[in-house]
């Protein structure tokens, strides 16, 4: 892990177990500690601790408080902020909190660049939170799948559910195999590429070989071709930094690829894979 995330977290560490110490008998701390604790958990109303961290990053921006804005920028990469989120709230913390801000800004991007560096942790990518996450959405997955024959009602349900329930999924859609190329189909995210040579890319190699192929740091295939001169990954957003495509087999055919997107580096694993793979078994 990076030098200065650990010593940031060492040195609060540290120094949050010297206040709270048993000889300080620190009472008021405690209790002020433990609604600072309460109040950024989720609950079954209101914000959820995604945007409640945006908001606690944009006050202490607003406040000046350089420490709060580490910890929030901590919080706010494990909870799947993605960059262009970041810079919306940098920009409305300058815009209320004055040119001021600006110093504490310069800090904040060289903290958030080296957070989007590092996996962070603990985080959505752990695979202990991924285990839970996926239990529950694929279970949720099967549930709204039951009775449905349609290909496309199934398909946009799965983006839906996976979209709004993984942090770290930015685009997540499907690509059809249509008489000589892949074609857009149903998905959630801005929009791409429509259609997609076989062998093309990261959606036409997993096609072609009909396996799944998981890329940890697109950036780094980028203007890469194999030996028959195709490109190896076709860059729709510059912002998505990793990206997992899976094959999908009705009857025993491909009829396409299953292509999700993170604007995180190394996002994608064989915890995913493994659940992906029993989601796409279902058509
Ligand atoms: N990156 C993909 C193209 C599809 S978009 O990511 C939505 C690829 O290389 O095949």
């Amino acid at each position: 892990m990076n030098e200065k995330i650990l010593k940031f977290r060492q040195e609060r560490e540290n120094l949050n177990q010297k206040l709270l110490s048993k000889e300080n008998n620190a009472d008021i701390l405690k209790r002020i500690f433990a609604a600072d604790t309460y109040s950024y958990q989720e609950r079954n109303k209101g914000l959820s601790a995604k945007q409640k961290e945006i908001v606690g990053l944009a006050t202490s921006m607003v406040l000046r408080c350089d420490d709060c804005i580490k910890y929030h920028l901590e919080k706010c990469h494990e909870l799947g902020v993605n960059n262009d989120e970041m810079m919306d709230v940098f920009g409305l913390a300058n815009l209320v909190g004055g040119t001021i801000v600006i110093p504490h800004s310069r800090r904040a991007i060289e903290y958030w660049e080296i957070l989007n560096q590092d996996r962070p942790s603990p985080s959505p990518f752990s695979e202990e939170t991924k285990v839970k996450n996926y239990e529950q959405i694929t279970k949720q997955i099967k549930s709204l799948l039951a009775g449905v024959d349609n290909d496309i009602a199934k398909m946009a349900s799965i983006n839906e559910v996976l979209k709004n329930n993984i942090s770290y999924f930015d685009w997540v859609g499907f690509y059809l195999w249509d008489k000589d190329k892949l074609v857009v189909g149903p998905y959630q995210g801005k929009h791409g590429c429509l259609y997609i040579k076989n062998g093309e890319g990261v959606c036409g190699r997993a096609f072609k070989q009909q396996e799944t192929i998981i890329v940890e740091d697109l950036h780094k295939l980028n203007n890469q071709q194999d030996i028959s001169g195709k490109i190896l990954h076709i860059a729709c957003d510059p912002n998505s930094k990793s990206e997992i495509v899976l094959p999908v087999f009705k009857n025993g055919e491909i009829i396409g690829v299953f292509d999700i997107d993170s604007f995180h580096k190394k996002a994608f694993d064989k915890i995913d894979q493994k659940y992906l793979e029993k989601i796409l078994s279902w058509f």
